[in-house]
């Protein structure tokens, strides 16, 4: 199977870029299932109901959020009656909305998709490696489900490649997002999981981690309480990861990075 995942969509820039160039990397990827991760989606804070449904009609099979998913006050009730659409499982019980879903490509595999919220500079959520636990438990590789992915929301970077050796060899992908800027370290671990500690954000780079560069740099340079942050608006790169699996075992075989647009270095696997 083959999974393509899209990095923090931001403002925007992010989100028509994603619209428009979906098709032509579906046609020239394949992929057999498409997660994006849209908490930024909205202004740079948070996604809405319009921006989700355009989404899924522009071709998004499931939407994964973050900490950013509270920011648009009308997604609340969404959460809770859109299944396609996620927020981190390791919320405390009753938080609105679902951390994961078993969904099926259009020949009927199916794929695990869980989002994961990690806990390094980050607010202090519940164990996030006991929710996988349980999570994969109910569903696991070659039993319960033919691909497993993880959205793997986080700050730090050793806590991101911890967390993805400890599950390597049991879920097919974990993939990192939250920082909005790609790492180069994309890989098949020992045991057979893919992962990335970060697959970049869909945003202008041109920036400082999508927004524009004046209310940013004024805030660390002076320490003044700075003016509001506005997402960029210039070409957005699109930025993630296409992961293949071997259908017998339901772990990885190859990962490969894409970055497409915008002012970043370009990659554009070969299918
Ligand atoms: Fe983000
Ligand atoms: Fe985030």
């Amino acid at each position: 199977m083959r999974l393509m995942f899209l990095g923090d969509i931001v403002g925007q820039t992010g989100r028509a870029a994603v619209m428009e160039k979906l098709p032509e990397l579906k046609k020239s990827l394949e992929p057999d299932f498409v997660v994006v991760n849209g908490e930024n989606a909205a202004g740079g804070f948070g996604i809405n109901v319009e921006i989700a449904d355009n989404l899924f009609a522009s071709g998004v099979d499931v939407i994964t959020t973050g900490n950013h998913v509270w920011d648009q006050r009308n997604i609340l009730e969404y959460l809770d009656r859109e299944p396609r659409i996620l927020r981190p499982i390791n919320y405390p019980k009753n938080t609105p909305g679902n951390g994961a879903g078993l969904f099926q490509t259009t020949d009927g595999r199916r794929i695990l998709v869980v989002n994961v919220m990690l806990r390094l500079f980050m607010d202090p959520l519940d164990d996030p490696f006991q929710a996988i636990e349980l999570i994969i438990e109910d569903s696991p590789l070659a039993g319960g489900a033919d691909f497993i992915f993880i959205d793997m929301h986080g700050e730090a970077t050793s806590e991101k490649m911890a967390f993805g050796h400890n599950f390597d060899g049991r879920v097919t992908a974990i993939l990192g997002t939250h920082t909005h800027v790609p790492t180069a370290d994309q890989m098949v671990l020992a045991a057979g999981t893919a992962y990335q500690t970060d697959v970049g954000m869909c945003g202008d780079y041109d920036s400082v981690i999508g927004m524009k560069k004046d209310a940013p740099l004024k805030r660390f340079v002076s320490k003044l309480p700075g003016s509001r942050l506005e997402p960029a608006d210039g070409e957005a790169t699109i930025c993630g990861t296409i992961v293949t699996s071997d259908d017998r075992t339901g772990l990885a075989t190859n990962i490969e990075a894409i970055r497409v647009g915008g002012v970043l270095s370009q990659s554009l696997p070969d299918r």
